[in-house]
């Protein structure tokens, strides 16, 4: 069991910016990537969609004979958690619940901002897992519909990037959060803008930072952790055609990835 991969998945590319994680704070384990590139984005569709297209996903990773999946995107961590942990006889580790208790330990005034797609604000997940952590605290959301497209085409920089984040954050400042959950895989891209914008005062969570700390601290209470002197190894699937993953993947992982291989998760069942 300790030497199996760890399972990880996400719409597309954006849960490469997790995997970067555990490349920095489990660099010993191997792991197993899909990218549903054929279904993306996640961030518009319904609950039903998404949690149909994370069950299949999950069963192709438990096949693969993964110790843990990963559940690298906000809006299928928001809205099939329950349905995978129900489904899937494996530990399941989503970004809510590791990003909304870094948002506590972080907060003074326990005034918290959370920015997502619309289906990870539409289901009011981190909302509620706040507020179970904590019931005083004040939470104020907002989502960015904008942001992955934005990030995918190359705009970080352009000056319509910087107007739309305006708009965007404004409530939020305007509420006086101490505190801002980046809630969605593509947004550590623009951390460096929405700091900015938020001002210094406003502490950013990076919701891939605080999952993977959550997976190593889950697979060190199973006995999981592998140990071995062996390089790590790191398989990526893809449900299209792999081109845009790979020239998009270098910028959400920070290094490229040679091969993605292409699977059709539906002629599969
Ligand atoms: N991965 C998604 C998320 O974190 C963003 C991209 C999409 O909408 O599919 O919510």
């Amino acid at each position: 069991m300790v030497e199996r991969p760890v399972g990880v998945f996400d719409s597309g590319v954006g849960g490469l910016t997790v995997v970067s994680q555990l490349f920095r704070i489990l660099p010993q384990e191997d792991i197993i990537y899909f990218g549903d590139t054929a279904h993306l984005p996640y961030g518009s569709k319904s609950k039903e969609a998404v949690t149909h297209h994370s069950l299949n996903i999950a069963n192709f990773l438990k096949a693969q004979k993964v110790k843990i999946i990963v559940v690298a995107c906000n809006t299928a961590s928001s809205f099939a958690l329950s349905s995978l942990r129900e489904n899937i006889e494996l530990p399941v580790i989503g970004v809510i619940e590791p990003g909304a208790q870094a948002a506590i330990d972080t907060t003074r005034n326990f005034k918290i901002g959370i920015i997502g797609t619309e289906g990870t604000i539409k289901s009011r997940a981190f909302e509620e897992v706040l507020k179970r952590i904590d019931k005083n605290v004040k939470v104020f959301s907002q989502k960015c519909p904008l942001f992955v497209h934005l990030v995918e085409e190359y705009s970080l920089d352009k000056p319509w990037t910087k107007q739309i984040a305006e708009e965007y954050l404004s409530p939020l400042k305007d509420e006086g959060i101490d505190t801002l959950i980046l809630g969605c895989t593509h947004y550590p891209l623009l951390k460096e803008l929405l700091g900015r914008i938020m001002g210094q005062e406003v502490s950013l969570i990076d919701t891939a930072e605080a999952t993977a700390k959550a997976v190593k601290r889950t697979l060190g209470e199973k006995n999981l952790l592998r140990k071995g002197s062996r390089k790590a190894v790191y398989k990526f699937f893809v449900s299209d055609d792999p081109e845009k993953f790979l020239q998009l993947g270098r910028r959400f992982l920070g290094k490229s990835i040679d091969k993605a291989e292409r699977i059709n998760l539906e002629e599969m069942k």
